[in-house]
């Protein structure tokens, strides 16, 4: 007998294709032994009787209902690791449009495009869109699983002096992870010493609105945020005074909850850190194979 699989959300072809032929795609949730998921919320879903597992291709697991599925025996796993390249990408990207007003300057040739005295008054604009660099400047990252590992070396690549936070790395764990990051014990010292601050933790009751009032006040003037990981970690309304007051120079989000996106400082995307064709290919693939390990021989790697 075939085992029944339904996708939440598209999912690449890529990891599809490796379904075996004991396994069939249903349209039907209520049909289904396990279920594919990217980013859409199970919260209001009723879940099957019989559904034994949930695959969540991508790092994140809050769009599952995870004591839900405790109480009902269903295995829920993640593909840690499968997107961090894609994510880290677009942190640097994030990381030195803060730098520079690339986007300002974009937006400054798209509106004249039509003067033909533009490359005249470029001279003008070169000033008005003058930026700093990011080269000898502190980062701190806080989190250090595969996304913020790679932030963190790429960083320090880009000649950036990386200092890191994660409660659940030891000193010499850290050093193991990347032999660029300097490992710190206490929180504030990211907040108190860094140029640009980016978040790569999950989405906890210990996380969240982790970057509020009290963490902002002791940041330095003109610091540089960076959320490409979970928008509950930032609390919206703290940030926009942060905002107002200069406290935040730039706030880089790839949330772009209105709260905030008005403000000249904040370039937001729209969740778009694991959305590379690589990034989707890696995912749908590990959660596809782990997802068929767990249904033939009940092991997990990434419960
Ligand atoms: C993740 O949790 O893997 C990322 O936030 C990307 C995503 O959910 O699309």
């Amino acid at each position: 007998m075939t085992t029944r699989i339904h996708c939440l959300n598209p999912i690449s072809e890529h990891g599809l294709k490796l379904l075996t032929e004991d396994y069939e795609l249903t349209d039907k949730i209520e049909d289904a032994s396990a279920v594919l998921v990217r980013s859409a919320s199970m919260h209001e879903m009723e879940l099957p009787e019989n559904l034994e597992a949930i695959a969540r291709a991508g790092a994140g697991v809050n769009n599952i209902p995870l004591d839900k599925c405790t109480e009902k025996g269903i295995v829920v796993f993640n593909t840690p690791g499968a997107n961090a390249n894609g994510v880290k990408e677009l942190v640097i990207a994030g990381m030195l449009m803060a730098a520079r007003d690339i986007c300002g300057g974009i937006d400054w040739v798209r509106e004249n495009k039509e003067d033909e005295n533009i490359c005249k008054d470029m001279e003008k604009s070169k000033k008005k869109f003058a930026g700093t660099e990011i080269q000898g400047k502190r980062l701190g990252v806080i989190g250090l699983g595969a996304i913020g590992v790679e932030v963190a070396n790429a960083a320090a690549g880009l000649g950036m002096k990386v200092y890191g936070y994660d409660p659940f790395i030891s000193v010499n764990g850290a050093w193991q992870l990347s032999c660029f990051v300097k490992h710190v014990t206490d929180l504030n010292k990211i907040f108190e010493k860094c140029d640009y601050i980016t978040l790569h933790v999950p989405l906890l009751d210990s996380t969240r609105a982790m970057i509020n009032k009290e963490a902002l006040a002791k940041m330095k003037d003109g610091v540089v945020i960076l959320n490409y990981a979970r928008d509950l970690l930032v609390d919206d309304d703290d940030m926009l005074e942060a905002l107002k007051s200069g406290k935040v120079h730039r706030y880089m989000t790839d949330f772009p909850n209105p709260k905030v996106t008005h403000m000249p400082g904040v370039i937001a995307t729209p969740h778009l850190g694991a959305s590379t064709v690589e990034s989707e290919e890696n995912c749908a693939e590990m959660a596809v194979k782990e997802l068929m390990t767990y249904l033939e021989t009940g092991s997990i790697r990434n419960s």
